[in-house]
């Protein structure tokens, strides 16, 4: 064995093609570019095309990935895909985006921890790495979330939207993955959830997203800020240490209250959020693409991850670029 750490050797990223801006949700609800603005920070999302599928926003991040890392689909030895939307309720989309990548005879499976999932996926990854166990990994967070919003209500439908990001990562001697940090608590379930299930062929219950937006805002300042926390008092890291922090993007004001919590400059923040709103799994992987690829993560620096989702799950990752 050589080396017993992953190093993150490749991003990929995709947004569909359709935009649909504030201004468009006017024509549809109830609302207003200004109180979406003001309350999220969000200006337009992404929206999958009809024909489109989650492994497909999954396929094209992950070519990317793969191209920027010069790794073959076929030397994968892991897939793992963050879904909460996945193409169906099984196969998993894992093994669907491995068969249409061609990466065949690896191990390949859904992580879901919703908007935590890509945190969940790459702390995952990286255990079967340093066990010496796989040289090659591709963690993927990709979702859908336009199908499952209720398109008239406007508490809802107006935070989400759809993409996907992915990494590839590879055994090295060095850090990389410095340390994963990973939290749930089942006794929140319905602060945020999709309650609806398919029984009978039938979809009972509602299949859409319902939350106590008030309460997720609440708790995921406060997990976000301890998990963040956790991670540099493990590692003896100061927080002037961080270089960047990438927060999951559901709420521009989510993470500044973290940031501010955590004496971090919003200038070490990376932020999408205007631009694609809260793409649950996809949303980590894709602020780190772009951060990566404008040059502002650059090697040696240290990456601060977190994500937060509905279970309630929660999740930091430290990485060295
Ligand atoms: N446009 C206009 N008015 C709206 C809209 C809308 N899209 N949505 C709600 N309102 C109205 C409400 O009906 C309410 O009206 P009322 O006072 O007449 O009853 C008023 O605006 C205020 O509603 P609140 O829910 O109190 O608004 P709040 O300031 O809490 O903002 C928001 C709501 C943006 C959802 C906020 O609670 C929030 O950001 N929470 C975090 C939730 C989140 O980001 N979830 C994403 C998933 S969670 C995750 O990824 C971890």
């Amino acid at each position: 064995m050589s080396g017993s750490y992953s190093r993150i050797v490749g991003t990929g990223a995709y947004l569909p093609a359709k935009i649909l801006t504030n201004k468009d949700l006017e024509r549809m609800v109830d609302t207003s570019d200004e109180w979406i603005y003001a309350r999220t920070g969000i200006r337009q999302r992404h929206i999958a095309a009809d024909e489109e599928q989650t492994s497909d926003l999954a396929l094209a991040a992950s070519r990317t990935a793969l191209a920027t890392a010069g790794i073959d689909a076929a030397d994968l030895d892991l897939v793992v895909v963050a879904t909460t939307t996945p193409d169906m309720v099984f196969p998993s989309t894992a093994c669907i985006l491995q068969a249409k990548l061609g990466a065949r005879n690896c191990p390949a499976f859904d992580m879901q921890a919703v908007c935590s999932g890509f945190v969940y996926g790459l702390a995952t990854a990286d255990q079967f790495i340093r066990s010496g166990q796989y040289r090659n990994a591709l963690v993927v967070g990709a979702e859908i979330y336009s199908r499952i919003l209720d398109w008239n209500d406007r508490a809802t439908c107006v935070l989400f939207g759809d993409g996907a990001g992915a990494v590839v990562l590879q055994r090295s001697n060095k850090p990389g993955i410095i340390s994963s940090h990973l939290h749930a608590d089942g006794a929140h379930v319905d602060m945020l959830s999709v309650p609806g299930t398919v029984s009978g062929g039938k979809v009972s219950g509602r299949p859409f997203v319902q939350m106590d937006g008030q309460s997720v805002f609440k708790f995921a300042v406060k997990v976000l800020d301890e998990v963040a926390k956790e991670a540099l008092t493990a590692n003896h890291i100061e927080k002037s240490e961080i270089d960047w922090l990438i927060p999951h993007q559901a709420n521009i004001r989510i993470i500044q209250a973290t940031a501010r919590k955590l004496g971090i400059s919003m200038e070490k923040v990376v932020a999408t959020v205007d631009r694609h709103a809260n793409t649950s799994a996809a949303s980590i992987p894709l602020a780190l693409d772009e951060a990566v690829r404008d040059g502002r993560i650059r090697a040696g620096q240290h990456v601060l991850l977190e994500g937060v989702g509905g279970g309630f799950t929660w999740g930091a990752v430290l990485v060295r670029w």
